[in-house]
Protein backbone atom coordinates (compact mmCIF):
# COMPACT_ATOMS: atom_id res chain seq x y z
CA UNK A 1 0.00 0.00 0.00
CA UNK A 2 1.59 3.36 -1.48
CA UNK A 3 1.60 6.23 1.46
CA UNK A 4 -0.13 8.68 -0.85
CA UNK A 5 -3.75 9.54 -0.16
CA UNK A 6 -4.66 10.81 -3.79
CA UNK A 7 -8.47 9.91 -2.95
CA UNK A 8 -11.33 11.27 -1.17
CA UNK A 9 -15.08 10.10 -0.01
CA UNK A 10 -17.41 12.48 0.35
CA UNK A 11 -20.12 11.36 2.12
CA UNK A 12 -23.53 13.17 1.11
CA UNK A 13 -26.04 10.91 1.37
CA UNK A 14 -27.74 11.80 4.81
CA UNK A 15 -31.34 12.97 5.37
CA UNK A 16 -30.14 16.75 6.69
CA UNK A 17 -33.43 16.26 9.06
CA UNK A 18 -31.63 19.31 11.66
CA UNK A 19 -32.34 21.72 9.05
CA UNK A 20 -35.73 20.99 7.43
CA UNK A 21 -37.51 22.52 6.18
CA UNK A 22 -34.76 23.65 3.92
CA UNK A 23 -33.24 20.45 2.94
CA UNK A 24 -36.81 19.45 1.76
CA UNK A 25 -35.36 20.85 -1.50
CA UNK A 26 -31.72 22.30 -0.83
CA UNK A 27 -28.81 19.72 -0.25
CA UNK A 28 -27.36 20.59 3.34
CA UNK A 29 -23.99 20.88 1.40
CA UNK A 30 -25.00 23.84 -1.00
CA UNK A 31 -26.29 25.59 1.92
CA UNK A 32 -23.63 28.79 1.74
CA UNK A 33 -21.29 30.37 4.42
CA UNK A 34 -21.41 33.69 3.13
CA UNK A 35 -21.02 33.15 -0.38
CA UNK A 36 -19.63 29.07 -0.74
CA UNK A 37 -21.35 26.29 -0.29
CA UNK A 38 -20.01 23.99 2.34
CA UNK A 39 -19.34 21.47 -0.20
CA UNK A 40 -16.65 24.32 -2.01
CA UNK A 41 -14.92 24.54 1.52
CA UNK A 42 -14.59 20.90 1.82
CA UNK A 43 -13.25 20.47 -2.06
CA UNK A 44 -10.84 23.41 -1.40
CA UNK A 45 -9.61 21.96 1.48
CA UNK A 46 -8.87 18.30 -0.09
CA UNK A 47 -7.06 19.62 -3.34
CA UNK A 48 -4.63 21.41 -0.48
CA UNK A 49 -3.89 17.98 0.41
CA UNK A 50 -3.27 17.09 -2.83
CA UNK A 51 -6.28 14.75 -3.20
CA UNK A 52 -6.69 14.10 -7.21
CA UNK A 53 -10.00 11.80 -7.46
CA UNK A 54 -13.13 12.95 -5.36
CA UNK A 55 -16.22 10.41 -4.73
CA UNK A 56 -19.41 11.32 -3.88
CA UNK A 57 -21.52 9.07 -1.90
CA UNK A 58 -24.95 10.96 -2.74
CA UNK A 59 -28.82 9.95 -2.66
CA UNK A 60 -32.10 10.68 -4.07
CA UNK A 61 -32.29 14.82 -4.06
CA UNK A 62 -28.64 15.65 -4.53
CA UNK A 63 -28.80 16.70 -8.02
CA UNK A 64 -27.57 20.40 -7.40
CA UNK A 65 -24.48 19.01 -6.22
CA UNK A 66 -23.95 17.49 -9.42
CA UNK A 67 -24.89 20.60 -11.05
CA UNK A 68 -22.81 22.84 -8.92
CA UNK A 69 -19.27 21.33 -10.00
CA UNK A 70 -20.72 21.21 -14.11
CA UNK A 71 -19.58 23.78 -16.67
CA UNK A 72 -22.50 26.80 -16.54
CA UNK A 73 -21.63 27.65 -20.46
CA UNK A 74 -24.12 30.21 -20.37
CA UNK A 75 -23.28 31.95 -17.52
CA UNK A 76 -19.77 32.07 -18.23
CA UNK A 77 -20.85 33.31 -21.92
CA UNK A 78 -22.64 36.30 -20.53
CA UNK A 79 -19.81 37.08 -17.66
CA UNK A 80 -17.55 36.98 -20.48
CA UNK A 81 -19.08 39.54 -22.52
CA UNK A 82 -19.46 41.92 -19.60
CA UNK A 83 -15.78 41.28 -18.96
CA UNK A 84 -16.69 40.29 -15.46
CA UNK A 85 -13.39 38.18 -15.28
CA UNK A 86 -13.30 38.24 -11.31
CA UNK A 87 -16.50 36.41 -11.42
CA UNK A 88 -15.00 33.90 -13.90
CA UNK A 89 -12.06 33.24 -11.77
CA UNK A 90 -14.26 32.27 -9.04
CA UNK A 91 -16.44 30.32 -11.10
CA UNK A 92 -13.45 28.42 -12.30
CA UNK A 93 -12.76 27.14 -8.91
CA UNK A 94 -16.22 24.74 -9.05
CA UNK A 95 -14.90 23.60 -12.46
CA UNK A 96 -14.05 19.89 -11.94
CA UNK A 97 -11.39 18.31 -14.34
CA UNK A 98 -12.93 15.38 -16.38
CA UNK A 99 -12.66 12.58 -15.01
CA UNK A 100 -11.64 13.94 -11.40
CA UNK A 101 -14.92 13.27 -10.37
CA UNK A 102 -17.43 10.27 -9.30
CA UNK A 103 -21.15 10.37 -8.03
CA UNK A 104 -22.97 6.94 -6.89
CA UNK A 105 -25.71 6.69 -4.90
CA UNK A 106 -26.44 5.18 -1.54
CA UNK A 107 -29.27 3.46 -1.93
CA UNK A 108 -30.66 3.73 1.73
CA UNK A 109 -29.25 6.05 4.56
CA UNK A 110 -27.69 2.97 6.28
CA UNK A 111 -25.27 5.11 8.58
CA UNK A 112 -22.47 7.01 7.50
CA UNK A 113 -19.86 3.41 7.32
CA UNK A 114 -22.33 2.38 4.97
CA UNK A 115 -22.03 5.47 2.58
CA UNK A 116 -18.25 4.54 3.04
CA UNK A 117 -18.84 1.48 1.90
CA UNK A 118 -20.39 2.21 -0.84
CA UNK A 119 -17.20 3.47 -2.55
CA UNK A 120 -15.15 0.49 -2.37
CA UNK A 121 -14.70 -0.20 -5.85
CA UNK A 122 -13.70 3.31 -6.85
CA UNK A 123 -10.59 2.93 -3.87
CA UNK A 124 -9.48 -0.28 -4.46
CA UNK A 125 -6.20 -1.12 -2.50
CA UNK A 126 -5.18 2.06 -1.58
CA UNK A 127 -5.36 4.36 1.96
CA UNK A 128 -7.49 6.95 1.27
CA UNK A 129 -9.91 10.36 2.92
CA UNK A 130 -13.14 10.44 4.21
CA UNK A 131 -14.54 14.31 4.70
CA UNK A 132 -17.84 15.20 6.15
CA UNK A 133 -18.66 18.38 4.73
CA UNK A 134 -20.90 19.79 7.25
CA UNK A 135 -17.59 19.99 9.50
CA UNK A 136 -16.04 22.70 8.58
CA UNK A 137 -11.97 23.74 10.08
CA UNK A 138 -10.74 27.36 10.03
CA UNK A 139 -7.26 26.68 9.83
CA UNK A 140 -3.70 28.51 8.53
CA UNK A 141 -2.73 24.70 7.05
CA UNK A 142 -6.21 22.96 6.06
CA UNK A 143 -6.46 20.14 8.52
CA UNK A 144 -7.08 17.07 5.97
CA UNK A 145 -3.36 18.77 4.57
CA UNK A 146 -2.40 18.55 8.22
CA UNK A 147 -3.34 14.77 8.27
CA UNK A 148 -1.69 13.69 5.01
CA UNK A 149 1.37 14.91 5.80
CA UNK A 150 1.25 13.24 9.11
CA UNK A 151 0.34 10.15 7.68
CA UNK A 152 2.84 10.12 4.94
CA UNK A 153 5.49 9.97 8.57
CA UNK A 154 3.15 7.73 10.34
CA UNK A 155 1.30 5.52 8.33
CA UNK A 156 -2.21 4.04 9.97
CA UNK A 157 -5.85 4.77 10.02
CA UNK A 158 -6.11 8.01 11.42
CA UNK A 159 -9.43 10.07 12.34
CA UNK A 160 -9.03 14.29 12.94
CA UNK A 161 -8.99 14.67 17.06
CA UNK A 162 -10.31 17.51 18.72
CA UNK A 163 -11.05 18.23 22.80
CA UNK A 164 -14.88 18.63 24.06
CA UNK A 165 -16.34 19.77 26.65
CA UNK A 166 -17.00 16.68 29.39
CA UNK A 167 -20.72 17.01 29.10
CA UNK A 168 -20.80 17.41 25.04
CA UNK A 169 -18.44 13.64 24.68
CA UNK A 170 -21.87 11.78 24.57
CA UNK A 171 -22.55 13.54 21.27
CA UNK A 172 -19.45 12.33 19.31
CA UNK A 173 -17.29 9.11 18.51
CA UNK A 174 -14.82 9.39 21.60
CA UNK A 175 -11.08 7.67 21.81
CA UNK A 176 -9.92 5.63 24.33
CA UNK A 177 -6.13 6.81 24.54
CA UNK A 178 -3.30 4.13 24.38
CA UNK A 179 -0.23 6.96 24.11
CA UNK A 180 -0.93 10.71 23.92
CA UNK A 181 2.13 11.78 21.67
CA UNK A 182 0.97 15.65 21.44
CA UNK A 183 -0.12 16.09 17.92
CA UNK A 184 -0.92 11.83 17.49
CA UNK A 185 -2.33 10.31 19.99
CA UNK A 186 -2.33 6.60 19.53
CA UNK A 187 -5.76 4.83 20.38
CA UNK A 188 -6.61 1.66 21.70
CA UNK A 189 -10.13 1.74 21.47
CA UNK A 190 -13.18 3.97 20.20
CA UNK A 191 -16.73 4.44 21.34
CA UNK A 192 -19.67 5.69 19.91
CA UNK A 193 -21.35 7.91 21.71
CA UNK A 194 -20.74 7.19 25.22
CA UNK A 195 -23.17 7.56 27.99
CA UNK A 196 -22.92 10.51 30.23
CA UNK A 197 -19.93 10.11 32.50
CA UNK A 198 -18.75 7.05 31.04
CA UNK A 199 -16.24 8.58 28.12
CA UNK A 200 -12.47 7.16 28.22
CA UNK A 201 -11.54 10.42 27.13
CA UNK A 202 -12.42 13.79 26.22
CA UNK A 203 -11.19 13.54 23.00
CA UNK A 204 -13.43 13.46 19.77
CA UNK A 205 -13.62 11.92 16.50
CA UNK A 206 -14.45 14.51 13.91
CA UNK A 207 -15.13 14.52 10.24
CA UNK A 208 -11.82 14.32 8.58
CA UNK A 209 -10.21 10.55 8.14
CA UNK A 210 -7.88 9.07 6.68
CA UNK A 211 -8.28 4.73 6.35
CA UNK A 212 -6.45 2.56 5.20
CA UNK A 213 -8.03 -0.41 2.66
CA UNK A 214 -8.67 -2.21 5.43
CA UNK A 215 -11.17 -0.53 7.29
CA UNK A 216 -13.42 -1.31 4.18
CA UNK A 217 -12.67 -5.26 4.57
CA UNK A 218 -14.17 -4.43 8.05
CA UNK A 219 -17.33 -2.62 6.69
CA UNK A 220 -17.80 -5.61 4.20
CA UNK A 221 -17.97 -7.56 6.72
CA UNK A 222 -20.80 -6.03 9.06
CA UNK A 223 -22.91 -5.21 5.59
CA UNK A 224 -23.17 -9.14 5.80
CA UNK A 225 -23.89 -9.41 9.44
CA UNK A 226 -26.77 -7.44 11.17
CA UNK A 227 -28.99 -4.86 9.59
CA UNK A 228 -29.25 -1.23 11.04
CA UNK A 229 -26.92 1.97 11.14
CA UNK A 230 -23.52 0.74 10.30
CA UNK A 231 -21.08 3.08 11.87
CA UNK A 232 -17.52 3.64 10.56
CA UNK A 233 -16.18 4.21 14.19
CA UNK A 234 -16.71 0.46 14.64
CA UNK A 235 -15.16 -0.42 11.50
CA UNK A 236 -12.15 2.09 12.65
CA UNK A 237 -11.98 0.30 16.52
CA UNK A 238 -11.93 -3.11 14.63
CA UNK A 239 -8.44 -2.66 12.78
CA UNK A 240 -7.37 -1.44 16.63
CA UNK A 241 -8.85 -5.23 17.87
CA UNK A 242 -7.48 -6.67 14.70
CA UNK A 243 -3.30 -5.25 15.82
CA UNK A 244 -3.35 -2.35 13.37
CA UNK A 245 -2.37 1.25 14.61
CA UNK A 246 -5.42 3.82 14.57
CA UNK A 247 -3.85 6.98 15.41
CA UNK A 248 -6.02 10.45 16.46
CA UNK A 249 -4.57 13.62 14.90
CA UNK A 250 -5.26 16.77 17.15
CA UNK A 251 -5.55 19.25 13.83
CA UNK A 252 -4.36 22.82 14.37
CA UNK A 253 -7.79 25.06 13.78
CA UNK A 254 -10.89 25.74 14.80
CA UNK A 255 -13.97 23.07 13.33
CA UNK A 256 -17.72 24.54 13.12
CA UNK A 257 -20.29 21.58 13.30
CA UNK A 258 -22.64 22.87 10.19
CA UNK A 259 -24.81 20.36 10.48
CA UNK A 260 -26.67 21.81 13.50
CA UNK A 261 -28.03 25.41 13.27
CA UNK A 262 -26.07 26.89 16.15
CA UNK A 263 -22.73 25.85 14.46
CA UNK A 264 -23.97 27.05 11.28
CA UNK A 265 -24.57 30.34 12.54
CA UNK A 266 -21.11 30.78 14.69
CA UNK A 267 -19.68 29.65 11.07
CA UNK A 268 -21.52 31.95 9.24
CA UNK A 269 -20.48 35.09 11.40
CA UNK A 270 -16.55 34.10 11.80
CA UNK A 271 -16.18 33.54 8.35
CA UNK A 272 -17.64 37.03 7.67
CA UNK A 273 -15.47 38.60 10.23
CA UNK A 274 -12.69 36.75 8.14
CA UNK A 275 -13.63 38.70 5.20
CA UNK A 276 -12.01 41.73 4.24
CA UNK A 277 -15.07 42.76 1.98
CA UNK A 278 -17.30 42.67 5.00
CA UNK A 279 -15.48 42.80 8.41
CA UNK A 280 -16.28 46.60 9.18
CA UNK A 281 -19.74 46.24 8.82
CA UNK A 282 -20.16 43.27 10.43
CA UNK A 283 -18.35 44.15 13.60
CA UNK A 284 -20.15 47.21 13.92
CA UNK A 285 -23.59 45.44 13.32
CA UNK A 286 -22.72 42.90 15.85
CA UNK A 287 -21.26 45.55 18.37
CA UNK A 288 -24.26 47.41 18.35
CA UNK A 289 -26.90 44.13 18.53
CA UNK A 290 -25.09 43.12 21.60
CA UNK A 291 -25.00 46.56 23.40
CA UNK A 292 -28.36 46.88 22.82
CA UNK A 293 -29.18 43.48 23.86
CA UNK A 294 -27.40 44.29 27.38
CA UNK A 295 -29.13 47.64 27.85
CA UNK A 296 -32.21 45.87 27.34
CA UNK A 297 -31.10 42.98 30.14
P1 LIG B 1 -25.31 13.22 10.03
O1 LIG B 1 -25.23 12.42 11.26
O2 LIG B 1 -25.02 14.67 10.14
O3 LIG B 1 -26.75 12.99 9.39
O4 LIG B 1 -24.35 12.54 8.98
P2 LIG B 1 -27.52 13.84 8.30
O5 LIG B 1 -28.57 12.98 7.74
O6 LIG B 1 -26.56 14.43 7.31
O7 LIG B 1 -28.16 15.06 9.11
P3 LIG B 1 -29.32 15.08 10.23
O8 LIG B 1 -28.71 14.50 11.48
O9 LIG B 1 -30.51 14.31 9.73
O10 LIG B 1 -29.62 16.54 10.35
C1 LIG B 1 -22.95 12.77 8.97
C2 LIG B 1 -22.42 12.65 7.54
O11 LIG B 1 -22.67 11.32 7.05
C3 LIG B 1 -23.41 11.34 5.85
C4 LIG B 1 -24.16 12.69 5.87
O12 LIG B 1 -24.48 13.10 4.57
C5 LIG B 1 -23.14 13.60 6.56
O13 LIG B 1 -22.15 14.07 5.65
N1 LIG B 1 -24.31 10.16 5.83
C6 LIG B 1 -24.98 9.81 6.96
C7 LIG B 1 -24.46 9.43 4.68
O14 LIG B 1 -23.84 9.74 3.62
N2 LIG B 1 -25.27 8.33 4.70
C8 LIG B 1 -25.96 7.94 5.80
O15 LIG B 1 -26.67 6.93 5.75
C9 LIG B 1 -25.82 8.70 6.95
Amino acid sequence: MRNKVTKAIFPVAGLGTRFLPATKSVPKEIMTLVDRPLIQYAIDEARAAGIKEFIFVTSRGKGALEDYFDHAPQLENELRKKGKDELLEILKNTNMDSGAIAYLRQHKALGLGHAVWCARRLIGNEAFAVILPDDVIAAEKPCLQQMVEAFEETPGSMVAAMEVPSDKASSYGILDINEDKGAMVSVKGMVEKPKAGTQPSNLAVIGRYILTPDVLKNLNKMKSGAGGEIQLTDAIAEEIREGRPVYGHRFAGQRFDCGSKAGFLQATVAFGLSRDDLRDDLHTYLTEIMASEKAAQ
